[in-house]
C-alpha cells in the first residue's frame, strides 16, 4: 500500500480525528464568526431605525455566544488533546516545521475569540450603553459615556476583528494546502464525517 493509502487507513482508527464536541464547537464558531463579522462590518448599510438596531442586537448576542463557546472550548481542549496528524511520506518533513506554526496560530485564534468579544463589550460600555444579555437582563454600563474613549475602543475592536478574519483565512488556506498538496489527514480529521477513499462515510 502506498503511503497515502496507509494514512487514509490509519485515519479511520479511533483517536485519529477530532471528537464530535470539538468538531461541533469549531464549526459553530466558524459560522457565528462569519455572521458577526458581516453584521459588524456592513451593519451601517442597514436602514436606520429598528432594522439596524436589530442587526446590532444580533451582532452582540451572537458575539456573546462566541465568547461563551470559547470559554467552554478552551478548558475542553486542555482536557482533550487533539488527534495526531498522520503525515504522508511527502508531508513528513513539512509537519516538523509547520507544527509549531500551527500551534501558535491556534493559540492566536483562541486569544482573539476571547479578546474581540470582550473589546465589543467594552465598546458598548464606553458608549455608556447597557449590555443586553439575550433579552433576559441588561448589565448597566459601569462607565459614563465617553465619545473619544468609545472611538478608540471601536478602532481596537475593528482591528482585532479583522486580524481574527485574516488569521482564520490563512488557517483555512493552510488546511486546504495540507489536504490538496500534501494529501494528509489534517483537514479530514476536523470534517463532520471522515470519508474513505471511495467517499463513503465511515
Ligand atoms: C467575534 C466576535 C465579534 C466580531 C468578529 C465583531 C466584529 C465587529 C466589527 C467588524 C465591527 C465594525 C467596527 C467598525 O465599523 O468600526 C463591530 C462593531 C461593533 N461591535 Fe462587534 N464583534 C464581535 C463581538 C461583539 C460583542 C460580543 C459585542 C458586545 C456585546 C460587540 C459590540 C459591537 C458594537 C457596539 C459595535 C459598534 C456598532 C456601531 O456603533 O455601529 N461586538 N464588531
Ligand atoms: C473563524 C474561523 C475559524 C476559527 C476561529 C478557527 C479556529 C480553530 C482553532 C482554534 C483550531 C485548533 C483546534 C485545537 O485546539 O486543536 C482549529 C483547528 C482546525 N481548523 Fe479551524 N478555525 C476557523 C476556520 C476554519 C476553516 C474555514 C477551516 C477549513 C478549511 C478550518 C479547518 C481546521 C482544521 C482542519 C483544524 C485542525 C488543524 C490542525 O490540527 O492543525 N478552520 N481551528
Amino acid at each position: 500500500m502506498d503511503s497515502q493509502g496507509a494514512s487514509q487507513e490509519l485515519s479511520h482508527e479511533p483517536g485519529h480525528e477530532y471528537g464530535p464536541v470539538a468538531k461541533l464547537l469549531h464549526w459553530t464558531t466558524v459560522a457565528f464568526v462569519a455572521v458577526v463579522w458581516a453584521l459588524g462590518t456592513f451593519g451601517d448599510e442597514l436602514p436606520r431605525g429598528s432594522v439596524r438596531d436589530t442587526g446590532l442586537l444580533a451582532h452582540m448576542w451572537i458575539g456573546l455566544v462566541i465568547l461563551l463557546i470559547a470559554a467552554v472550548r478552551i478548558p475542553w481542549r486542555m482536557a482533550n488533546p487533539p488527534p495526531k496528524v498522520t503525515p504522508t511520506e511527502f508531508g513528513r518533513w513539512l509537519i516538523e516545521w509547520t507544527d509549531p506554526v500551527s500551534r501558535v496560530m491556534h493559540y492566536a485564534l483562541y486569544a482573539l475569540l476571547i479578546a474581540v468579544p470582550i473589546c465589543g463589550i467594552a465598546l458598548q460600555f464606553a458608549k455608556g450603553h447597557a449590555l443586553p444579555i439575550f433579552g433576559l437582563v441588561e448589565i448597566p454600563s459601569p462607565w459614563l459615556a465617553d465619545k473619544a474613549f468609545a472611538h478608540t475602543v471601536k478602532e481596537a475592536h475593528e482591528i482585532l476583528a479583522n486580524v481574527l478574519l485574516a488569521l482564520a483565512a490563512f488557517h483555512m488556506a493552510a488546511a486546504v494546502v495540507h489536504h490538496v498538496v500534501f494529501g494528509d489527514d489534517t483537514l479530514r480529521r476536523m470534517l463532520p464525517h471522515l470519508r474513505n477513499v471511495q467517499g463513503e462515510p465511515r
